[in-house]
């Protein structure tokens, strides 16, 4: 609901109330930066999308820091370590023992919902079903937002625009093509995910490389399990009955996972394509972009969510500078300093992606080339030091 007439003026613009905006809006407010979030569906839409599980440390901490993080901590699982597999072979990467540190299984649903319930609580102006939405003089110090809300043009204006808006969003798209670089890789294949109300299969995460495709066994709760299988790019999911995907992730997973895994009816199923994208800078004059508007990460290292959070740390703390002690420098340094972190976390899940997926056009030698780095990981105490290092987070 806006509040007021349909102009307003706030200090910033957020555009998206996913998982990027909510958490900016939320740590800049706490430190009374006044903030208003533009979101193009409902919350209960927002709240319906299943997505990731997985979050680092530095989210988790940042969650707490935000008053988010009160449910997590009851109800997440700490996760000291994932299982890879290889037909009927398994080994363990210890996170503790490598790094000292650990991961928390929470679903992005519930983090979400936890967020809306902490800006709530401070009265946040979070506008929904917006459309139209446009960023104009970006490049001045007076940007401002225009969009149509219960049939009424509306403006917004502010000292700086955030883009939260996620890849399909229009915030990337306002950056002069002159200046805009965008890289992008496009796998040829799918995930396709269920989750069903039954009990995991295992207590931690099995990442299972299989000759007939990936599969990833995952959870929210210990009676929610999430789990994934890479599909041709042509399938639909109307295509897998509950059925064939069941025995279809009981081929691909170690026998001894099979004989115990517990299946269900699904209650959700769907097939997400896989991208590695990013686009530079994440810049331009006043205008910010964080988390998926400016980059796509293959989930196969679980590092899309908390690449939002890290951007949304990054910004947050140079915005308050700006506010608190007139220091423009985080943000002048703001693209350089997220994108490097953003470019190692590409090359994680690239590399996990590679390493743990048939593709179309493999040769006999890139299946050895695959066999033999699963092999070196499984003896290599300093491979394993290398994967948990990226798996739980790289400093912020
Ligand atoms: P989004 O969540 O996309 O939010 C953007 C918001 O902006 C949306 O609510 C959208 O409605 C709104 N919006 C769009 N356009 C406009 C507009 N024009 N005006 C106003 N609002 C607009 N990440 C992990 O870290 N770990 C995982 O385990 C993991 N697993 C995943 C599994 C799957 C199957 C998928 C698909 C993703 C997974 N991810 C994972 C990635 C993670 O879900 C995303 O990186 C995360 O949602 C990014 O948050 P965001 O807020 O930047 O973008
Ligand atoms: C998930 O639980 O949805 C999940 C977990 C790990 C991943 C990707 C997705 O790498």
């Amino acid at each position: 609901m806006i509040k007021n007439d349909s102009s307003l003026r706030t200090r910033v613009a957020i555009i998206g109330g996913g998982p990027s905006g909510l958490l900016l809006s939320q740590l800049l407010e706490r430190a009374g930066v006044e903030t208003v979030v533009l979101e193009r569906k409902s919350r209960e839409y927002v709240l319906s999308r299943i997505r990731a599980g997985v979050l680092e440390s530095g989210m988790v901490e940042l969650l707490r820091e935000a008053g988010a993080g009160q449910r997590m901590d009851r109800e997440g699982l700490v996760h000291e370590g994932i299982y890879l597999a290889r037909a009927n072979r398994g080994f363990r990467i210890d996170f503790r023992r490598h790094t000292g540190n650990s991961v928390m299984v929470y679903g992005q649903t519930e983090l979400t919902r936890d967020l809306y319930q902490a800006r709530d609580a401070m009265d946040a102006n979070i506008v929904h079903e917006v459309e139209q939405v446009e960023i104009h003089a970006a490049q001045s110090p007076n940007p401002y937002v225009s969009f149509r809300h219960d049939g009424r043009e509306c403006r917004l204006e502010s000292d700086f625009v955030v883009g939260c808006d996620g890849f399909h969003g229009i915030s990337r798209k306002t950056i002069d093509s002159s200046v805009l670089r965008e890289f992008e890789r496009v796998y040829p294949f799918g995930w396709l995910g269920l989750l069903s109300q039954t009990p995991p299969v295992s207590e931690e995460l099995i990442y299972a490389s299989h000759e007939r495709g990936f599969a990833l066994c995952s959870m929210r709760n210990p009676q929610l399990s999430r789990y994934y299988l890479q599909v041709p790019l042509e399938d639909s999911v109307e295509k897998w009955s509950d059925e064939a995907f069941w025995d279809e992730l009981k081929r691909r997973i170690p026998a001894e996972a099979a004989e115990t895994l517990v299946t269900g009816a699904s209650i959700e199923k769907s097939i997400a394509p896989l991208r590695s994208f990013v686009a530079e800078p994440m810049r331009w004059g006043r205008l910010f972009l964080c988390g998926d508007a400016a980059h796509i990460v293959p989930p196969t290292g679980a590092k899309g969510l908390n690449l939002a959070a890290s951007d949304v740390f990054y910004l947050s703390q140079a915005l308050l500078r700006h506010y608190h002690d007139n220091d423009d420098s985080g943000l002048d340094d703001y693209s350089a300093t997220a994108l490097a972190r953003v470019w190692k976390a590409e090359r994680f899940s690239w590399s996990m992606t590679r390493l743990l997926h048939r593709f179309p056009e493999q040769s006999e030698f890139d299946l050895r080339m695959q066999q033999a780095e699963i092999d070196y990981l499984e003896t290599s105490v300093a491979a394993q030091a290398s994967l948990a290092e990226n798996y739980v987070g790289l400093p912020y």
